[in-house]
Parts: structure tokens; sequence; C-alpha cells
């Protein structure tokens, strides 16, 4: 556990009451990239995680990408993109997921994940954990295997830990 940097990114993220809806509070990690020295920490922090663990990484849009391409580099693996539907080019695999109201679905290029490799899921947040299951249920319709998942922050009070439990993955979550 690197205190420190836990210390450096909770002083930098800003919580933001009421946004996007009154009773929510929204975790602002846009500061992060003013300072060029923490995002190289939180880099180093995320893919000790992962080193020589998995084959490669998958980010799901648009807020992972923003430190999963910079993991999947560190690490010298494939970085593969989880978009919002309507956004790729056939061919592409989807997974709907639901939401509080209605729902939601994402989609991958089919043929970039290959049948066997060992994938770290990472976004930036997990709260409910509905868009990580279905990230990982999109992985495994591929044939891949859900080994990891690494987030920035995870929110202890929303239980998104418990939804991931079914798919036996190791879970790291920067600040909780
Ligand atoms: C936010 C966040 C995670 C997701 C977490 O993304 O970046 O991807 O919600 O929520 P969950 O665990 O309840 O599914 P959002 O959909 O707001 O889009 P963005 O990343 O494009 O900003
Ligand atoms: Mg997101």
């Amino acid at each position: 556990m690197n205190q420190q940097l836990i210390q450096d990114l909770q002083n930098t993220i800003q919580n933001i009451p009421d946004f996007p809806k009154p009773g929510i509070e929204f975790k602002d990690i846009t500061p992060i990239f003013l300072n060029p020295k923490l995002y190289e920490e939180v880099i180093t922090d995320l893919a000790k995680f992962s080193r020589g663990k998995v084959d490669a990484v998958c980010g799901i849009e648009s807020r992972g990408y923003l430190f999963g391409i910079a993991i999947a580099v560190a690490l010298d693996v494939p970085f593969i993109l989880i978009r919002k539907k309507g956004k790729l080019p056939p061919p592409f695999v989807g997974q709907k997921y639901d939401l509080e109201y209605g729902s939601e679905e994402i989609e991958m290029r089919t043929g970039q994940l290959k049948p066997g490799q060992r994938i770290l899921i990472h976004d930036d947040l997990l709260a409910t954990g509905g868009t990580t299951e279905a990230a990982a249920l999109l992985v495994q319709k591929q044939g891949g295997i859900v080994s990891q998942f690494s987030f920035l922050i995870g929110l202890k009070d929303l239980e998104g830990e418990k939804r991931l439990e079914k798919f036996n993955a190791e879970i790291h979550q920067l600040l909780m």
C-alpha cells in the first residue's frame, strides 16, 4: 500500500456534490492530469499490480482509457478498447447491461482479443459494478480469461466488488 500516493490522490481528486444528479457526489479526476509526476506514480502503481499476470488490457470508454493505455504500454501488452454502443465498425460483439433507468450496451471489435488470453479489465471507477461486469462478460464471450480488475477509485458503499466476485479475478482499487 502506497500511503503517500493515496494521500496525494485524496488531495488532488475533487469531490463535487450533487453532480450529475442531486445526492450523487462526483469524483473529478481531471486535476491528476495537471500533474505529470502524480500521473506517472498512478501508472507505476497500477502496472505493478498486473506485471507478468496479464496478456492484454481492456479499457472501458471513456475514462478507462485515461490510465488503461498507459498501463498496457508499461506492461508491454496490447490495449483493447471497449466502447459504448454505436462507435465501432463491424465486426464487433456487444453486451447489454442494466442501469438505474433503462439499459446500456458496450462493444468490442472481434478478433483483437485472442482466446485464452489473460485479461486485465481497467476502469477509473467502480461504483455499482454494472459497467465492469458487462465488460467481463464481453471478454468471456470472446474466450478471454478475466484475470484481473483494476480501478483508480472503488466506491465501497455501492458493493460493486460483490458483483465481480463470480469472475474469481484479482481486484485492485487504488483509492477506496
Ligand atoms: C463512469 C465511470 C465508470 C462507470 C462506473 O463512467 O467512469 O466507467 O461510470 O459505474 P458503475 O460501476 O455503476 O457501472 P460513465 O458511464 O459516466 O462514462 P465516462 O467514463 O465516459 O465518463
Ligand atoms: Mg466510465
